[in-house]
């Protein structure tokens, strides 16, 4: 849909050709080509600018994302060393679960290889920032389109931290408003998980999500000098080397890590902050850790 896809390649280890063709005959610009099984992968990934990986296996209720990691961590393993080898220059968007040790994973992965850039390796965490707005606008009967609240720390339980205190247009919570929003945010991904009892986690909300992060990207990359979105990508603003925050998006990638969103923070934002960098820290430890043993 976007008018910003010149060429759309679809890579899969099957099933492919059928998705391809179905979008093949939407009439927009974008050219759409299959690519199927490990053969097609390098044709697919030449010359590409950004990529997008979705692929793994989904939570079933009851299970957290890192309960993904063993199967997960090798497929991403194994697509950033074709990334890699066929277009190191491309901006790479991770949406595997568990984010907060695959994109981890992915950076050891291209340093080993010789070819990581730190500005062009983005774990996709737009959909909390997407739940964050939906649930305070109808919390606080709000004209969606504009609301926006920051969301920092990581993909995954309490290492998602919505700053509703740093919402726009500022909003005035209760103690408990924030708590439950906050919750909930955290929750979204286990909340339709459950809904669909056994078949999956988000598709859809996760698809505009990506969408939306990939037009940002696009955007960036076509010269637009004024494109902002949260990331989870190599930072300095905390102690951790990897955290998602507010960045700014150029044609080289990250452009700057904006840490002011961490100024000023509310007592609840500060203990929760505290409190994710450690489970943090953790997941982006078991990632560096997968990915050196398996060199
Ligand atoms: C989400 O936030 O919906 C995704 O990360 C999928 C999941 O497992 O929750």
């Amino acid at each position: 849909m976007s008018p910003l896809v010149s060429d759309l390649h679809l890579y899969d280890i099957a099933n492919v050709k059928g998705v391809a063709a179905d979008l093949s005959h939407c009439n927009t610009p974008s050219k759409v080509r299959d690519f199927t099984g490990s053969d097609e992968l390098a044709n697919c990934l030449k010359d590409v600018d950004v990529v997008v990986i979705p692929a793994g296996v989904p939570r079933k209720p009851g299970m957290t994302r890192d309960d993904l990691f063993n199967i997960n961590a090798g497929i991403v393993r194994t697509l950033i060393e074709a990334v890699a080898d066929n277009c190191p220059d491309a901006f790479i968007h991770i949406i595997s679960n568990p984010v907060n040790s695959t994109v981890p994973i992915a950076a050891e992965v291209l340093k080993q290889k010789g070819v990581y850039n730190p500005k062009k390796l983005f774990g996709v965490t737009t959909l909390d920032v997407v739940r964050a707005n939906t649930f305070v606008a109808e919390k606080k009967n709000l004209k969606l389109i504009d609301v926006d609240v920051p969301v920092i720390g990581g993909h995954a339980g309490i290492t998602i931290l919505p700053l509703l205190s740093k919402t726009k247009p500022s909003v005035t919570l209760t103690n408990q408003e924030v708590d439950d929003l906050t919750v909930r945010i955290q929750n979204g991904g286990t909340e339709v998980v459950e809904a669909k009892a056994g078949a999956g986690s988000a598709t859809l909300s996760m698809a505009y999500a990506a969408a939306r992060f990939l037009e940002s990207s696009l955007r960036a990359l076509d010269g637009d000098s004024d494109v902002y979105e949260c990331s989870f990508v190599q930072s300095e603003v905390t102690e951790l080397p990897f955290f998602a925050s507010r960045i700014k998006l150029g044609k080289q990638g990250v452009e700057a890590v904006i840490s002011s969103d961490l100024e000023g923070l509310t007592e609840y934002e500060v203990k929760a902050l505290e409190a994710l960098k450690v489970e943090l820290k953790g997941s982006i430890e078991k990632g560096v850790a997968f990915a050196q043993k398996e060199k």
